[in-house]
């Protein structure tokens, strides 16, 4: 054999390999997302209850109300009383499933978990959804805090072990997935989440428990200003109900075949030293300055013409 038999070989063996890893991933993204619409997983197999974090607003409340409409009734936790009381309506008339709302600040640190376990006691526990991520400044800065989401699954996990059955769902975010400049803590705290999350699906999932990890790109909230939603951008009722379809499909997802688009989209035109340059991170700053400046300048506009 010679030496360009040798390359055809192994070139040959390399495009084989490449090729059915291709294939792969796209039947598994085939299966996750586009399959998973006719063939979904019965929700209410998980168990009675669905306990949501931060379910008055955005990607919280669109996990409350698609649980609520798949059949589960659902617990509703956040800060504000007059945001769960709104919200537990709607669902209840919406519906027809039965609520509760417990209102803690996530940021109040341990004080908070017997209160949320004297709500809780009683319920039969299926699906937690661990959506409260931290606090959020309007703009890009250098640095966040987590509140200490880590105990809400301590308080549910004993039980759902009992019985064999269980879901918890957590919100990561793209920016988990690489290290994002200016967003040093946040993307710190859901690389977090990703890693939390895969080790214990795969120390508990011989006990029956599900934790999947759904790690979105923009979606339009309040978090994000509303921004309008388009292919890219989704709603929060489109993405959770993408995202809720691929339970049982994944334990680690996009949670949207848009947003897994872009993930390798991503992936392939922005590379890292490119992400991480100095050129970019200025870029990024001086670009969100600029919006910060435009509202200061229309802000004061405004007040000057009521004066
Ligand atoms: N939107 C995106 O593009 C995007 C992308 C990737 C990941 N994520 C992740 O998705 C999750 C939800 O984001 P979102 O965009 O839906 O946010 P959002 O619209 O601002 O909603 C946040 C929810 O959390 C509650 N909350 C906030 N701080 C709390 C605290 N300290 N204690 C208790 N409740 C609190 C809020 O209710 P109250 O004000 O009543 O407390 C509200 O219900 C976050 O983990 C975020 O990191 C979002
Ligand atoms: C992520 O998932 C783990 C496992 O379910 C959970 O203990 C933890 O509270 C979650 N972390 C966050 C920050 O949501
Ligand atoms: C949107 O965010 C603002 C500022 O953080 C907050 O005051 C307001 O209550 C939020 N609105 C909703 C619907 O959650
Ligand atoms: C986004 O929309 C909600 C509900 O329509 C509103 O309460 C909230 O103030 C808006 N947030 C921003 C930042 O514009």
């Amino acid at each position: 054999m010679s030496f360009s038999d040798v390359l055809t070989v192994v070139g040959g063996f390399t495009l084989a390999l490449y090729l059915l890893k291709l294939s792969w991933r796209c039947w598994c993204g085939f299966r996750q997302f586009v399959l998973s619409e006719f063939w979904r997983v019965d929700v209410r197999t998980y168990g009675q209850w669905a306990v949501v974090t931060g379910a008055t607003s955005g990607i919280g409340k669109a996990y409350a109300s698609e649980l609520a409409a798949r059949g589960l009734d659902v617990v509703l936790v956040s800060r504000s009383d007059d945001k769960l009381q709104m919200v537990a309506k709607e669902i209840e008339q919406q519906y027809g499933r039965k609520t509760r709302t417990i209102q803690v600040d996530f940021n109040n640190g341990q004080s908070i978990y017997p209160v949320i376990a004297e709500e809780l006691q009683g319920l039969e526990i299926g699906i937690l959804v661990n959506n409260v991520g931290m606090l959020y400044s309007d703009h890009f800065a250098y640095f966040l805090e987590i509140p200490d989401s880590e105990q809400m699954t301590r308080l549910v996990l004993p039980c759902m072990i009992e019985r064999e059955r269980g879901l918890i769902i957590n919100m990561s975010s793209e920016v988990g997935v690489r290290p994002q400049p200016l967003l040093s803590l946040y993307c710190a705290t859901k690389i977090f989440v990703i890693y939390f999350s895969q080790c214990l699906h795969a120390e508990y999932k011989s006990k029956g428990i599900t934790v999947q990890c759904v790690a979105p790109f923009m979606v339009s909230t309040n978090m994000t200003k509303n921004r309008t939603s388009n292919y890219l951008v989704r709603s929060a009722s489109g993405f959770v109900r993408e995202a809720l379809n691929t339970v049982g499909r994944s334990s680690y997802t996009s949670g949207s075949l848009s947003h897994a688009l872009q993930n390798i989209a991503l992936t392939v035109l922005l590379p890292d030293w490119f992400r991480m340059s100095t050129f970019l991170i200025r870029k990024l700053r001086n670009k969100a300055e600029a919006d910060q400046y435009d509202k200061t300048v229309c802000r004061e506009t405004l007040d000057a013409k009521e004066d």
